[in-house]
């Protein structure tokens, strides 16, 4: 992703992509210089609308480490709902076995 400069600021995606089902696992991250802007933010508010007006998907789901609050404020304030948990999921130096937290988002929900 760029910002308004032209500057590489981070990646995002969409992948496990089931046209079938049609739902997606969306992902982000950001150097570390740029964090604290608001641009985790409008990049996952860019990819909701791509995925539910372009891509004509239902849902879009992700798996955030509970640690992570700044990635887990992102989701909730694009209107992602925490729906499970993933106790003892990951291993992060430092932290050790962290619960990974499960959140999704619902076509109707982000059209509200
Ligand atoms: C998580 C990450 C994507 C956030 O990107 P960002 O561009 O800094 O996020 P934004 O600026 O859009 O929003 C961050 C929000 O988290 C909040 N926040 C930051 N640190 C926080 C903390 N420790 N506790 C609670 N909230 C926090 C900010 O205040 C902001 O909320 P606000 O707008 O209500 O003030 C970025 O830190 C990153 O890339 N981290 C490493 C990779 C990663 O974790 N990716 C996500 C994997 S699920």
């Amino acid at each position: 992703m760029e910002n308004s400069e032209g500057e590489l600021v981070g990646f995002s995606g969409l992948e496990a992509i089931h046209w079938q089902a049609r739902n997606a696992f969306v992902w982000y991250f950001l150097g570390k210089e740029h964090w604290e802007k608001g641009y985790a933010t409008e990049a996952l508010a860019l990819m909701c609308r791509f995925a539910f007006e372009n891509m004509n998907l239902i849902k879009l789901h992700t798996i955030v480490y509970e640690p992570n609050k700044a990635s887990i404020r992102v989701l909730e304030k694009n209107g992602f709902k925490l729906v499970g948990r993933f106790r003892k999921h990951f291993y992060i130096p430092g932290h050790g076995y962290v619960d990974g937290l499960a959140y999704e988002l619902l076509r109707e929900e982000w059209q509200e």
